[in-house]
This record gives structure tokens, C-alpha cells and sequence, in this order.
């Protein structure tokens, strides 16, 4: 029987993060179970902090649905599996701190632990399940690339912003007669530049699975111009590389050992600079950022957050831990953590990926991609 739960949020923020967290406390008190939230994810976590969730009146989970962030906050550089920690000589050294983090789980007798997170949370959701602890993820990103399901919450409002970014950028490239580059995230996957691409009907859009000659970008603008277009937007997804190039890197984070350090980001001043030269039409890049994790869900974001949630803590009832609750073939399912976590590791190869990570990227098949090519949007080959 399940008594008392313990939520996380962990990694890069997404809008959506309350919805689910909303969805697994509601669901968890219709059935008599207590939830409580670790703070700022991991850290939390290893640090035992941690508050009791209630949709009660007056309740910290109530009203939360339309929320941006976490109300529990979230972590990007809480690795305990490798965690960063000064020695008594000053130095930085790397430790496993996990077994902290079960005796943690244990004394406070949570019965089971929901971590809503991207690839790295579930990895180590993983190796907590391996330690014999009883978790069941949630999948979280705005760059849609968790293994084994059709989609992350947090991906949709993202492709919402960058649609009403591309929207926006039309109208000022159309009075200026200007090529519009906008840069967005999605690491190594190009889910947000395609589907905004497509979404707000850009003219281009380069993501990371095509790599991109830049000369058949700029013949795409030459012929738009040729056929009175004296305008043009470009999406580039910031892990975009040149076919002669690679990904271009901003700088470096500090998110722990055994993780992907790398910050992505340049590639939109890049392309709209050598779009420049090989055009002689004006153009100028804007970089999208955060704005596309903060801020309120989508209605889709709320359902499927909400959904997402339900079914974990469902899940947990049935007691069927080790999970990742996912959509496949558009309905809620769930897929073991081993298989999330395990599952491609031939991929590992590919720049940027760490050797365990199992990123899902867009394949050649996708509807997407064949979308993009029937109604002419320029993928850089
Ligand atoms: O993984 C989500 C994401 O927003 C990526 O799209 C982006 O590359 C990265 O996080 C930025 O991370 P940080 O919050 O460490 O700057």
C-alpha cells in the first residue's frame, strides 16, 4: 500500500512542470497517499530538504495548472551519482553521493519517487531504481528528445514561442526586405526548429540530423527574390552544423561530471553573416533563449502535463516502478527506464552525446521532415 510520495523536477525548466506536478498530487490524495516535494530537484534530494504538496484550499499545489516553473524548483548541476564537492585542501573533487540520497528516500519512508526530467534526470532515476528504489519518471524537455516516447511536456510551448517569434519576424523582414535568421534551442535534436519552421511557415530550417551547405541556402533566398519574395526567414536549431563545419559551442556549463558540459549557442550570427555575403540582402539573427522554457503552458502542455502526471501516479498505485510514463502511438503508456536510458547506445558516437545518453532525434522518415520538403521549406542539403 502506498502511503507517502516524493516528487522532483529536475534539469532545465519547462512550462509544464506544475501541470504535472498538480496531476500526481491531485491523484495521489484522491487515493489517501501524501505527496511532498524535494527542492531544486537532486540537490534536494541529497540535501533532504523537502515540503509537503497539498490541492487543499490555500494549498501550494493549487492554482499552480497556468504556472510557469517548478514550484519546487529544479536543478541543472545535480549529478549525485558524480557529484561536485570541495575537499578539505580546497580542491574540487567528484563523488557518489547517492547512497545519501536512498538512505533519504528510506527515512522519510517515501514509497515511491517521481522524477520529472529529461535524459540525464532518468539516467540517474535509473540508477536509483537499480539501488532498489521505487521511481517512476515523468518525461520533461522543451527539445522533445527522451527515448521511447512520442513526445516530452514542455516541447509544445516551445514550439509555440518560436512560432510567435517566426510570426513576428515575417511582418519586420517584410517591411525591411531583410533575411531573418532566429536561432532556437533543442540541443542535439531539431524537433523545435522543425515543427516552428513548419508552424509559422519560415523558408528554411536547419537542425542538426541535416547537416547544411550554406550555398543552397542562400540559391533558396536568391530564387524567393527572383520571384518578387524581397523577404526570407531562416530557422537554425542551435546544434545546426555546416557539412564543413561543426556544432559551434558558446561556452561551457557547470552541470557535473559524466554529463554533457557543453552550452550551445552562435550558429544564428553565423548563418545570417555568411547569408550576408552570399545574398547582398541585409539580414540579422535573433537568438530565441529562455523565452521558450518560462512562461504559462499551452493548452496542449496543460493536458498532456496533466496526463502525464495522472498516469505516474497511477502508475505508482499499480506498482509497477522502474517506468518512464510516455506517449506511444498517441495514447499514455509507459516504457521500462532501462530501455529510456539504454536503449541506441550505438549513438553514443555522435558529437555531444555522452556514451550512455540515448537521445531521440528526428529521422529522415519523419512526417515532419517529409512536411517540410512538400511544401518547399530549404533543410540546407
Ligand atoms: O535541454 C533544454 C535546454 O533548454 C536546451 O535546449 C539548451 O541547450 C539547454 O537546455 C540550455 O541549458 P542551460 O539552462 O544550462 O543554459
Amino acid at each position: 500500500m502506498l502511503k507517502k510520495v516524493a516528487i522532483l523536477a529536475n534539469g532545465g525548466d519547462v512550462a509544464g512542470f506544475n501541470a504535472v506536478i498538480r496531476g500526481i498530487v491531485k491523484t495521489a490524495e484522491n487515493n489517501g497517499v501524501e505527496c511532498y516535494g524535494f527542492i531544486d530537484g537532486y540537490n534536494g534530494l541529497l540535501k533532504n530538504e523537502y515540503i509537503k504538496l497539498s490541492t487543499a484550499e490555500d494549498g501550494n499545489a493549487e492554482g499552480i495548472l497556468p504556472k510557469g516553473g517548478s514550484i519546487i524548483g529544479s536543478s541543472t548541476n545535480a549529478n549525485v551519482f558524480n557529484y561536485k564537492v570541495i575537499n578539505e585542501n580546497g580542491n574540487i573533487e567528484y563523488k557518489d553521493l547517492s547512497d545519501r540520497c536512498v538512505e533519504n528516500i528510506k527515512n522519510n519512508g517515501f514509497d515511491c519517487l517521481f522524477t520529472l526530467g529529461g535524459d540525464g534526470t532518468q539516467k540517474s532515476a535509473r540508477d536509483f531504481s537499480t539501488k532498489g528504489i521505487n521511481v517512476i519518471g515523468v518525461p520533461k524537455t522543451i527539445d522533445n528528445d527522451v527515448a521511447c516516447t512520442e513526445i516530452t511536456f514542455g516541447y509544445n510551448t516551445a514550439v509555440s514561442v518560436a512560432m510567435e517569434a517566426i510570426d513576428r519576424l515575417h511582418t519586420t523582414g517584410e517591411t525591411h526586405h531583410r533575411i531573418m535568421v532566429l536561432e532556437v534551442m533543442g540541443r542535439y535534436a531539431g524537433w523545435i526548429a522543425l515543427e516552428a519552421a513548419i508552424a509559422g511557415g519560415a523558408d528554411v530550417a536547419l537542425i542538426p540530423e541535416i547537416p547544411y551547405d550554406i550555398k543552397r541556402v542562400a540559391e533558396k533566398i536568391i530564387n524567393r527574390r527572383k520571384r518578387g519574395k524581397n523577404f526570407s526567414v531562416v530557422v537554425v536549431a542551435e546544434g545546426a552544423k555546416a557539412t564543413d563545419g561543426d556544432i559551434i559551442v558558446e561556452g561551457l556549463r557547470d552541470n557535473g561530471k559524466g554529463v554533457d558540459n557543453t552550452k550551445l549557442g552562435g550558429v544564428g550570427p553565423l548563418v545570417a553573416k555568411q547569408l550576408e555575403e552570399l545574398t547582398g540582402l541585409e539580414a540579422r539573427n535573433t537568438t530565441l533563449g529562455y523565452m521558450q522554457r518560462g512562461g504559462t503552458p499551452t493548452a496542449f502542455d496543460r493536458v498532456l502535463s496533466t496526463k502525464y502526471g495522472t498516469a505516474a501516479m497511477r502508475l505508482a498505485i499499480e506498482g509497477k516502478f522502474g517506468n518512464l510514463v510516455v506517449i506511444k502511438n498517441g495514447r499514455v503508456d509507459y516504457a521500462s527506464l532501462e530501455d529510456v536510458v539504454g536503449q541506441n547506445k550505438e549513438i553514443g558516437a555522435v558529437s555531444g552525446n555522452t556514451l550512455e545518453s540515448n537521445l531521440r532525434k528526428v529521422t529522415m522518415d519523419d512526417d515532419l521532415v517529409k512536411t517540410a520538403r512538400s511544401i518547399g521549406i530549404n533543410l540546407g542539403d
